[in-house]
């Protein structure tokens, strides 16, 4: 973390909860945000599409802020199961994800599409959370480097800026399997971003530019990730469906 950027703390829930829990987990959450003095933080709740409601209606005026997991390139039309960014912002969504790998595993997002989807968040004035990492068999072949470049490369969209757009860094054999880097190739990747984004966007966008980590992020190992210069955040999948785990990651927060 770099005193200039505000870390951004965001539990990506995925395809868990029923009303019931959500409801609960997320007022839990708004109680413990509201109890924070002045905290050194935001928090960002990306809930399944059938708990975004109700969850919005959990958190109104707590300042915690709303997201989407996914969502559709184009703004509207026949594109059967699938939202769009607007759809998203209508619900009070302020941020989207944008190619998380189970979205490119499960269903096929290429760096392009991934591209398009962030462009029409940004357009829909949502902030896109572009994600990027290697896999198992990349980071073996010493591609780690390489791969984030390109993804990042080809997903980032025309137009972001540091306040429309946060990059998560998420190395996919760190997702949901208690791995996590070591601290310099955690560091070594988000200097790259934050250099990749200097080439990009230039210096002062890329300086403010919010970078993510996630990949079984938790309690006992935040403090050190988030220390990291070039680290400003976590997004966490399974310790954020804990109101402990997941406060005390945003606690974490130097
Ligand atoms: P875990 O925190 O469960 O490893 O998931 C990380 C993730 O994929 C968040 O988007």
């Amino acid at each position: 973390m770099t005193p200039s950027r505000r870390p951004l703390i965001a539990g990506n829930w995925k395809m868990n909860g029923m009303r019931e829990d959500g409801q609960a987990l997320a007022t839990e959450l708004a109680g413990r945000l509201r109890q924070e003095a002045a905290p050194a933080f935001d928090v960002l709740l990306c809930p399944p599409f059938t708990l975004i409601a109700s969850v919005g209606a959990a958190i109104a005026g707590s300042g915690l802020h709303l997201g989407g997991q996914a969502c559709h390139a184009k703004g509207k039309g026949a594109h059967t199961g699938d939202v769009s960014a607007a759809m998203l912002a209508d619900l009070g969504c302020a941020f989207v994800l944008a190619g998380h790998s189970e979205r490119r595993t499960d269903h096929g997002e290429t760096n392009a599409e991934v591209k398009a989807k962030a462009g029409a968040a940004l357009a829909a004035g949502l902030t896109a959370v572009v994600c990027i990492g290697e896999t198992e068999a990349e980071r073996k072949a010493g591609k780690t480097l390489h791969v984030n470049g390109t993804q990042l490369a080809e997903s980032l969209p025309a137009g972001a800026t540091a306040a429309n757009t946060v990059i998560a860094y998420e190395p996919v054999w760190a997702i949901g399997t208690g791995l996590t880097p070591t601290l310099e190739e955690a560091q070594e990747v988000h200097a790259l971003i934050r250099a990749e984004l200097f080439g990009r966007l230039g210096p002062d966008e890329a300086e403010n530019l919010r970078i993510l980590y996630g990949g079984s992020m938790k309690p006992g190992n935040a403090s050190e990730l988030l220390a990291l210069p070039d680290v400003d955040g976590g997004l966490i999948g399974g310790a954020s469906l804990d109101a402990d785990d997941f406060w005390a990651i945003a606690q974490s927060c130097p």
